[in-house]
């Protein structure tokens, strides 16, 4: 297949974007007839589409037997019941029999531009093979589960892939975590292993990892190794006898001629674990199936970047979050393509760090986040200019809504005006891609992320749990949910039965917990959170968990936390705090608390403005009216705030308003965290 097939200019309609109709033969879903009679195939008859999905994507040691078997009263869905297979061997065995031996499978960047690795295939499968050995000799087996809290390195996904050979069941914490938030997630999954590094280097920083772990493990008894990767060369990394492991001391004595048998898993075993911000201060354990995800990652890989033999695949997203998952490592590596990983930030050394690689490695598919185009967005577009950025023939943007100027400028200045956007909207939950475009089928509208995929059933629901019907002329707007199941939904959430029956509680379907509005055309436009939920940087944080930290210092008495408006980051955390009896406000304080919150869940969570207060509104029953903070917090004045009849006491709002105002004169500002949204942002 040649770049020629692809290099057709869109042509823009009043607003909507068409994919260009010619030439496109040799793209997996070519053009709107095509799509059409999928999306009717899909819709009539959604099980013989799945398995037909099941079939051509991946190999499985055992057919299985039943498509579907869903205990709709208890809400559980679980797919291709009775297969058997195994994602290493599909991610990669399977590619060196069918003749991908010296295909790259891997190609890693480093933070140093001179610092670059590539894995073939078979290179691959030799490390893979090796690893899973280690891992089998400290006694790793089928269902344990293995904490990796590593930086961007190709041994995170080497790790992952002999996880999956095993059986095991792996659970990735984002490296900028700090204590509480990596405690809490190697707690919640009781892991019997963790493997790290010395250290993650951060546009030209180094931030230790292995020794924010020491302290952390104290609390973790369930971990009886630390494997950890000599990567930043470190030499004062304290090892701790007898339970602390160099990976390559651990690797060594494994041949490279070894084979690991791949455990034949159950379609329905899961795959990994991997923890999100719910509605409580405590992260929910997302858990994955084998069969159902793995399915799905290839699916929708496949067609929302009408994926190619010989495309080079950039996923911009860390492998901490469940975009690395499915788009950086499962779903491209289970179609056989080649992934592009890379270590560093957008921004270090300079702002064109990006359109270098791209140039360098001649990158076909580049899959990224608003947060990081705002941010190079700012730059000025010269950056990008000097570049060869001709062999993209697709972008993508995932994490947040991505506004129609952000959405305009990479059109323009990346894509060349010619290249569609595949803006896709999904969750940690959803296990991949729900609502998002095919690039050579779907009309595009900036800011939108088009339709739901064939097979994913969305609708929009009223507050009063009736449906926002389809058919009405005006825009329908509500919570966005999907009302059948889909090969790519969680399994369950890990030790909580309760929290995964909360997804369904409401609606009697699955409920996402964001706000969108359908137009005329069907077209879906994300509003975001309506939960307790903030989205910054296209990360997503829970406000229970930073307002829990606030908390915990012995001043506070009570916080709480919302979302406000930020040019670059899409959402900032603004917290009101209210202090306990004789504690002054100060600076000093301010700073204290941010420490705190810094130290505990990550710089990622350090509110943007602190706020104190006296008290806060509440109801009548004692709970915190959030709305009317984020109103606040939004710039509203007393007027705009409306109804206050709900408010226990109204007269507290007032002084929140002058206190807010106050703060964004200026004085208060507690840090910019541009810098660090770009470092550790999805890109
Ligand atoms: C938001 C990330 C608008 C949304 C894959 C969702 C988006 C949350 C989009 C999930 C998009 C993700 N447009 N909003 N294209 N993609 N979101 O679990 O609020 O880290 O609920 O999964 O990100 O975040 P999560």
């Amino acid at each position: 297949m040649s770049q020629e097939h692809y290099t057709s200019t869109l042509t823009q309609q009043a607003g909507t974007y068409l994919p260009p109709l010619h030439g496109k033969a040799s793209a997996w879903v070519c053009g709107n007839e095509e799509a059409e009679a999928i999306y009717m195939q899909a819709l009539e008859k959604p099980e013989e589409f799945w398995e037909g999905r099941a079939s051509q994507l991946l190999h499985w040691f055992k057919r299985w037997d039943k498509v579907l078997e869903a205990d709709e009263e208890r809400h559980k869905y679980r797919w291709f019941t009775g297969g058997k297979l195994n994602a290493s061997f599909n991610c990669i065995d399977r590619h060196i029999l069918i003749g991908r031996r010296n295909k790259a499978a891997l190609i890693w960047q480093g933070e140093r531009e001179m610092d670059v690795r590539c894995y073939t295939y078979q290179m691959l499968y030799t490390e893979v093979c090796r690893v899973a050995h280690a891992l089998s000799s400290l006694r790793v087996r089928k269902g344990d589960r293995v904490a990796l809290y590593m930086p961007m390195i190709p041994e995170l996904v080497i790790a992952m892939l002999a996880c999956a050979r095993i059986g095991a069941i792996h659970t990735a914490i984002f490296s900028g975590y700090a204590e509480g938030g990596v405690r809490s997630r190697i707690q919640g999954a009781k892991a019997k292993i963790v493997i790290t590094a010395d250290a993650a280097v951060r546009a030209g920083k180094f931030k230790p990892l292995k020794a924010n772990l020491d302290p952390i493990l104290e609390k973790c008894p369930s971990v009886a190794h630390v494997v950890v990767v000599n990567h930043a060369e470190l030499f004062d990394v304290k090892m701790m006898p007898n339970r602390d492991i160099w990976w390559h001391d651990l690797i060594e004595d494994f041949t490279l001629d070894v084979d690991f048998p791949c455990e034949r898993m159950n379609s329905t075993d899961p795959l990994f674990l991997l923890h999100t911000s719910g509605s409580t201060g405590k992260p929910t354990g997302v858990l994955h199936s084998t069969g159902g995800y793995l399915t799905y990652a290839a699916h929708t890989t496949q067609w929302i970047f009408d994926m190619h033999d010989d495309d080079v695949h950039w996923c911009t997203a860390d492998i901490g979050w469940i975009t690395g998952h499915t788009y950086g490592v499962y779903g491209p590596l289970a179609l056989g393509a080649t992934v592009l990983m890379f270590e560093g930030v957008p921004t270090w050394p300079k702002p064109d760090r990006y359109w270098r690689i791209v140039e360098k490695f001649r990158v076909n598919i580049l899959y990224t986040a608003p947060t990081v185009i705002r941010s190079l967005m700012r730059m000025g577009e010269a950056w990008a200019e000097r570049y060869d950025l001709g062999t993209l023939r697709i972008l993508g943007s995932v994490g947040e809504p991505i506004s129609p100027e952000v959405w305009q400028w990479f059109y323009k200045n990346i894509g060349n005006s010619e290249l569609p956007i595949v803006d896709t909207w999904w969750q940690t939950e959803t296990g991949g891609a729900m609502i998002a475009p095919l690039p050579y089928a779907t009309k595009l509208k900036p800011g939108s992320a088009t339709k739901p995929l064939p097979g994913i059933d969305a609708a929009i629901m009223r507050d009063d749990s009736t449906p926002d019907l389809d058919g009405s002329a005006d825009r329908r707007s509500g919570h966005l949910v999907i009302r059948k199941p889909w090969p790519g939904i969680m399994l369950g959430v890990y030790n909580d039965e309760e929290k995964y029956q909360s997804y369904f509680s409401r609606f009697g379907c699955y409920e996402s917990g964001d706000g969108a509005e359908v137009d005329e055309d069907g077209y879906y436009w994300i509003l975001g959170r309506i939960d307790d939920s903030i989205n910054v940087s296209g990360h997503r944080l829970s406000t229970a968990e930073i307002e829990a930290v606030l908390v915990s210092c012995p001043e506070i008495a009570e916080a709480a936390v919302v979302p406000m408006p930020h040019a670059l980051k899409g959402e900032a955390i603004y917290a009101y705090v209210v202090t306990r009896d004789e504690v002054a406000w100060s600076d000093t304080l301010r700073k204290k608390l941010l420490d705190t919150v810094r130290r505990d869940i990550g710089a990622l969570a350090s509110p943007e403005y602190i706020q104190f207060a006296e008290a806060l509104p509440k109801t009548h029953s004692g709970k915190v009216i959030r709305r009317l903070l984020r109103k606040i917090a939004g710039g509203s004045s007393l007027e705009e705030l409306g109804e206050l009849t709900t408010v226990a006491h109204p007269e507290v709002i007032k002084p929140i308003i002058y206190g807010h105002q106050n703060i964004l004169l200026g004085q208060h500002e507690t840090a910019s965290m541009e810098a660090e949204a770009a470092a550790d942002g999805r890109g």
